[in-house]
């Protein structure tokens, strides 16, 4: 299951993605908003974030104007690494070296057809292990 979320600033490349997510096959549990009325990416960010940490989804994807705001957000979150992501290569190795469990993306930022590219490569990456998992256990340890 994929949580997907966004504000008002991101909610045509939510739809976008939702879309294709669901045509390949993946459930999608989308966690608003729902309308082009202004919101604030905290609350959206908050929502997905607990989605993956309750084991309801598997792993998100934010969506705002710039993909900052629902990065700086949902990092604050125990247990999420979100990773803010505008190339394929980067979100292939948000995946295999830092095991992130979010990306975010901008709509203001990244064209459609290449935000479809950068969820693919990040839902087809596998999380690389070994070495990777000690350094993102360093990284979950900073929150003690
Ligand atoms: C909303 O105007 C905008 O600030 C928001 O979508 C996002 O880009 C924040 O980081």
């Amino acid at each position: 299951m994929i949580a997907i979320g966004s504000d008002h600033g991101g909610i045509n490349l939510k739809e976008i993605l939702k879309n294709y997510l669901t045509g390949q096959g993946f459930e999608v549990k989308d966690f608003g908003t729902y309308d082009q009325n202004s919101c604030d990416y905290p609350d959206i960010a908050k929502a997905v974030s607990d989605g993956i940490i309750n084991g309801e989804c598997d792993k998100g994807i934010l969506v705002c104007g710039t993909g900052i705001g629902m990065s700086i957000a949902a990092n604050k979150v125990r247990g999420i690494r979100a990773a803010h992501v505008t190339d394929t290569y980067s979100a292939r190795m948000a995946k295999e070296h830092n095991n992130a469990n979010i990306i975010c993306l901008g709509e203001r930022i990244t064209g459609c057809d290449l935000a479809v590219e950068i969820v693919k490569a990040y839902i087809d990456a596998e999380f690389g292990g070994n070495r990777h998992q000690t350094r993102v256990d360093k990284i979950m340890a900073l929150e003690n």
